[in-house]
């Protein structure tokens, strides 16, 4: 059985039946309860909802263009970056593509690291957080503070104190009734959904097993410049950093193993696991690893086998399985989902509509019709998830969920200024050092 979903969905619902179901799916599936979300996000005497966009690379201007190709009346009128020249290759790219719905005039383009303050004080009703995760719970924090409905990037956060600011002001932003949408696009995906709903139903049987992927060949390399301070260095260079990043694990593989405990319905309890740095070695490429493999349990004894991996000339993969006691689902990130039930045709469900359009299609649809909106709880769940698997394959050891939940390690320099000293530091040969499991406390 072939369901095509290239177009609208699993079924031919046209695109505003299906924003208008999706938003409803969403809303049900997320914060029960609760008014509705807080109008603030129009300006007064009219319907526009002005955002401001904070961090202005490559994700950044994708959920810019996203948010304002929405049916909503969105103007994006303040933007922020740590750098220049990244805000101003975005803003162009986001004028190529959104002309007539862009006014930001250059004393709403901010730099710096407390650049995000000016645009979230800006005349906006909401933000779109797209920085590295180092600074998402202190932004976060701001832009509820602020009053601001909030699309975030996910991590949330790279360490445990980081992840319980996300909790506490995600709190507060229920109380204030505003919108908060986490780019876990997978949970936006039609074919996701579906499978997801399928095994809900108990299509698969009990569960057995989930296996989780997110094997390529690595990213980008931004190399050191002269006069950079070491601050500069890192933050252009972020990826490389735990305190910036949070290790792949947690920046990409979040992707997949928030997809696991969406089939599980609860986060994992425990996690063991090896990883190291085999080929990503050299003064270029900061303190993360380049594989870890763990082994997740969850409280009913079902277990998530993950591994992520960024090592070029190797298998690549992207993607989720869940194996029952009837059959197995195997979902791509970018691709389609196949679902084998024994004895019967397999079902399979092509790739859709991109869940980065469709995220932002039910957030801005949920804000217009001033319906709760609040995808956070779980997000922290996913990446407390990757930082618990991190601390089990950078220490070597196993780790609990309440330990790791309980973890005072904070990763995050106190002070955040092109000047201020950094935590991590390159020896004498220019190498940073690494984790080295069995002699690293990761807790
Ligand atoms: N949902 C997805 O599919 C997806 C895809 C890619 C990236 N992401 C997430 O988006 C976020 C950004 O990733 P990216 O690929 O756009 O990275 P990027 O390096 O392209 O962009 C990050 C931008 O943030 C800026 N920045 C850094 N620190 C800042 C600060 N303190 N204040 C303001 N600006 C700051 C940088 O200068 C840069 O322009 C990450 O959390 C990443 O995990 C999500």
């Amino acid at each position: 059985m072939t369901i095509d979903n290239s177009r609208s969905g699993s079924t031919n619902l046209g695109r505003r039946d299906f924003l208008k179901k999706s938003v409803l799916a969403t809303a049900g599936m997320t914060l029960a309860g609760g008014l509705g979300v807080a109008r603030s996000a129009h300006a007064a005497g009219s319907d526009t909802i002005k955002i401001a966009l904070v961090g202005c690379g490559g994700r950044g201007t994708g959920a810019a263009i996203n948010a304002l190709q929405t049916r909503a009346n969105v103007k994006l009128v303040a933007m922020a970056d740590a750098f220049k020249d990244s805000l101003d290759q975005s803003l162009a790219t986001i004028r190529k593509q959104c002309k007539d719905r862009v006014e930001v005039p250059a004393d709403r383009q901010f730099t710096g690291l407390d650049a995000y303050q000016r645009a979230i004080d800006s005349d906006v009703g909401m933000v779109l957080l797209c920085t590295p995760p180092g600074f998402r719970p202190r932004h976060f924090e701001a832009a509820v503070k602020a009053g601001k409905h909030v699309f975030m990037e996910k991590p949330l956060a790279t360490d445990t104190p980081g992840l319980r600011r996300i909790q506490a002001a995600n709190a507060e932003a229920k109380r204030k009734n505003l919108a908060v949408a986490v780019g876990h696009h997978l949970r936006h995906e039609v074919k996701h959904r579906e499978i997801v709903r399928r095994i809900h139903d108990g299509q698969l049987g009990d569960l057995t097993f989930l296996r989780v992927y997110f094997n390529s060949g690595g990213l980008w390399i931004r190399p050191r410049q002269p006069g950079q301070t070491e601050m500069q260095y890192q933050v252009r260079n972020w990826y490389y950093f735990t305190w910036l990043c949070g290790d792949h694990i947690l920046e990409q593989h979040v992707h997949d193993l928030d997809v696991g405990n969406w089939i599980a319905q609860t986060h994992p309890i425990e996690a063991q696991g090896m990883g190291g740095r085999q080929v990503r070695v050299g003064r270029e490429v900061g303190e993360i690893f380049d594989h870890h493999t763990v082994e997740f349990t969850y409280a009913n004894g079902l277990k998530m086998f993950s591994y992520c991996r960024h090592i070029p000339g190797c298998w690549e993969a992207f993607s989720e399985h869940a194996h029952g006691t009837k059959g197995v689902a195997d979902i791509q990130g970018y691709g389609p989902a196949v679902m084998k039930i024994a004895g019967q045709r397999p079902i399979r469900l092509r790739q859709g509509p991109d869940g980065h359009q469709v995220e932002m299609d039910d957030l801005m649809a949920a804000i217009v019709a001033g319906q709760p909106y609040n995808e956070a709880d779980w997000a922290a769940e996913s990446t407390m998830t990757g930082i618990m698997g991190r601390i089990a394959t950078y220490s070597g050891k196993i780790v609990t969920w309440d330990d790791a939940m309980a973890s005072e390690v904070d990763l995050t320099p106190k002070n955040l200024a092109w000047n201020s000293p950094t935590l991590v530091n390159p020896g004498p040969d220019g190498c940073y050092p690494c984790a080295i499991p069995g002699v690293t406390k990761a807790l």
